[in-house]
């Protein structure tokens, strides 16, 4: 099979049958918004499912889950960088007004990369290539950044600007101290989430492998940074292909093979959690049934990696129309982004670490001028003294370094003269530190259409949808033979039976059994339940295999019992 027309075959198959299609299609749709059909809508929560069992459930004494709102005040995002940052170049047409992806543009008509490269780099090769509008020839403007975040107000003041989080991530460091206080008060400490994000894109194409709206799913997971270490890095088996960021800059394109141990130890990976959970990523989109050499990390470039992460690795997946595409990103956030919340809300987000024996140590303390503080703040001077309070002596220090007569902290404006550092000698029991973060990070619609695309297989010019069998959205099919009363209750009792266990079950007596196996083959119901007229004489049925296309019989008590043992395992049907 064409793998272009493959691509093409699973986009018609998954509109016709209800997996997704475009958007509002009856206003002409939208690029980059696609829905979710029946199956569909619960393939992606089998997946989403698989993802919590993986990063959550199978960490549970180190990792929680937590929702917070998709709607994020300004203040939240202009601390992380994403106001100033999260930008694509743009270029518009002087003669049509349509705008592109300028470095898309510059790519496609140049044949020049110009990612990295900045916005006077950019005009500069439009200039010298010629490139023009590629619908009308018109010239092009000059090139500026585009910020992706969706903007909206909040509440009745337009002054109160929000925006559509574009990761979940900040959500989970806003929260961070409650977690952590709620969480026993350890580190590590894995915070989870899975939920809408938005990114506003400029010209998004390849179908759902680029969307405007999708399912984040994601771990923000704190270490302490003085003590790194991952306990379990020694049960993490196999190897991870790595391309790593030297080798590209090479020209190589074949990853190396390092255990996740061996890639920390040789400084491949930057931090021993960072490894543990790429090795957990590949074995989660292993369970998905990508096989392993369809799938490899590949290192970000310094000028490919976002504002906040000391090193990226991209994990992409081969799909058929599209080659490599990314399937999660790994990011080493280091204390980037409870930093910035620190120094722009003026609350205290270190953790208290413990020493195992009180030292007697030189420490500098913070003092403050609680009467001049109370002079300049009255009322709100008991804030203005929390504030500087949780900010720590070194950050102060260097506040306190500039020219200027007042530090910021927060929303305040404090004199100088009220705050000062003094080093002294004391007992000390422990030291505030800020928790170290990595983040392992996956789009839950682009899983569906790459678990579709690797699933999908022609038998005898049929299609057979091979979903692994713990993904597929209806698990089980359930057929009378034949056209015939006795059957059909029989097969319909049977299909009862199979639903109050909290199966997803289809009963189909429409059209010859070949074509209802082939109707279900086609959405990938693993197993299939055929009553006969044999069943009427010894209680026996029919189970068949999508996949081997192989059948046994069994008894009706047994039916549930090996359609769940089938459905559990990758057991053969005749091992049952
Ligand atoms: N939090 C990961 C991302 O924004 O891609």
């Amino acid at each position: 099979m064409d793998v272009a027309d493959k691509y093409d075959k699973v986009v018609e198959l998954a509109k016709r049958r209800g997996f997704f299609w475009p958007s509002y299609e009856v206003y002409g749709g939208v690029a980059g918004l696609y829905d979710l059909g029946p199956l569909g809508a619960v393939l992606k929560n089998r997946i989403v499912d698989k993802w919590r069992e993986w990063f959550v459930g199978k960490h549970q004494d180190i990792v929680v889950e937590i929702e917070t709102p998709v709607i994020t005040p300004y203040k939240v995002l202009e601390a992380s960088g994403h106001v100033r940052h999260f930008t694509d170049p743009i270029v518009e047409c002087m003669k049509c007004g349509r705008k592109f992806r300028a470095d898309q543009l510059v790519e496609e008509h140049a044949g020049i990369k110009v990612e990295g490269m900045s916005i006077d780099e950019i005009n500069k090769v439009i200039g010298e290539k010629g490139v023009r509008c590629p619908t009308c020839g018109g010239g092009l403007s000059d090139v500026r950044l585009f910020n992706l975040l969706f903007t909206t107000t909040i509440g009745p003041y337009s002054q109160d600007v929000g925006y559509l989080r574009p990761e979940s991530a900040q959500g989970i460091f806003t929260a961070f101290k409650r977690v952590y206080e709620a969480f026993r008060e350890r580190l590590p400490l894995g915070i989870a989430q899975i939920g809408k994000v938005a990114r506003n894109e400029i010209s998004p194409r390849q179908g759902m492998v680029r969307l405007r709206e999708f399912t984040i799913m994601e771990v923000e997971f704190f270490f302490d940074p003085e003590n790194p270490s991952c306990d379990l890095l020694d049960r993490c088996d196999g190897k991870l292909r790595l391309l790593t960021s030297d080798l590209r800059v090479k020209g190589v394109d074949k990853p190396v093979e390092l255990s996740a141990k061996e890639a920390v130890e040789s400084e491949v990976i930057k931090t021993p959690w960072m490894a543990y959970w790429m090795w957990v990523a590949k074995n989660f989109i292993k369970s998905l049934g990508i096989p392993e050499d369809h799938t490899y990390f590949e290192e970000k470039l310094p000028h490919e990696k976002a504002h906040y992460s000391a090193q990226t690795f991209d994990q992409l997946v081969r799909i058929s129309r599209w080659g490599w595409i990314e399937v999660s990103g790994h990011a080493y956030r280091t204390d980037y982004d409870l930093s910035m919340h620190m120094k722009h809300s003026g609350q205290d987000f270190r953790v208290f670490k413990k020493y195992d024996q009180p030292t007697i140590a030189r420490v500098e303390k913070v003092l403050i001028n609680k009467a001049l503080i109370g002079k300049v703040f009255k009322e709100r001077s008991t804030d203005v003294i929390n504030a500087v309070s949780s900010v720590g002596a070194d950050v102060l220090k260097t506040l306190l370094k500039t020219d200027d007569e007042y530090i910021r902290i927060g929303e305040y404006l404090i004199p100088k003269n009220a705050v000062t550092v003094q080093e002294v000698i004391e007992k000390v029991s422990g030291k505030h530190i800020v928790p170290h973060v990595v983040e392992p990070s996956f789009g839950a619609e682009r899983l569906l259409l790459i678990v579709l695309d690797n699933s999908y297989s022609e038998e005898d010019g049929r299609v057979v949808m091979k979903l692994p069998r713990d993904l597929a959205p209806i698990q089980v099919a359930v057929y009378p033979l034949v056209s015939d009363d006795v059957l059909e209750q029989k097969a319909k009792q049977i299909y009862e039976e199979l639903k109050s266990c909290g199966l997803y079950v289809v009963y189909d007596d429409s059209g010859s059994i070949g074509r209802r196996y082939a109707r279900a083959d086609e959405v990938g119901v693993p197993i299939a339940v055929t009553v006969d007229h044999q069943t009427l004489d010894d209680s026996t049925v029919t189970l068949r295999d999508r996949d081997s296309k192989a059948q046994i019989r069994v008894r009706e008590e047994e039916i549930v019992q090996k359609v769940l043992m089938f459905l559990r395992s990758s057991v053969a049907i005749t091992q049952l």
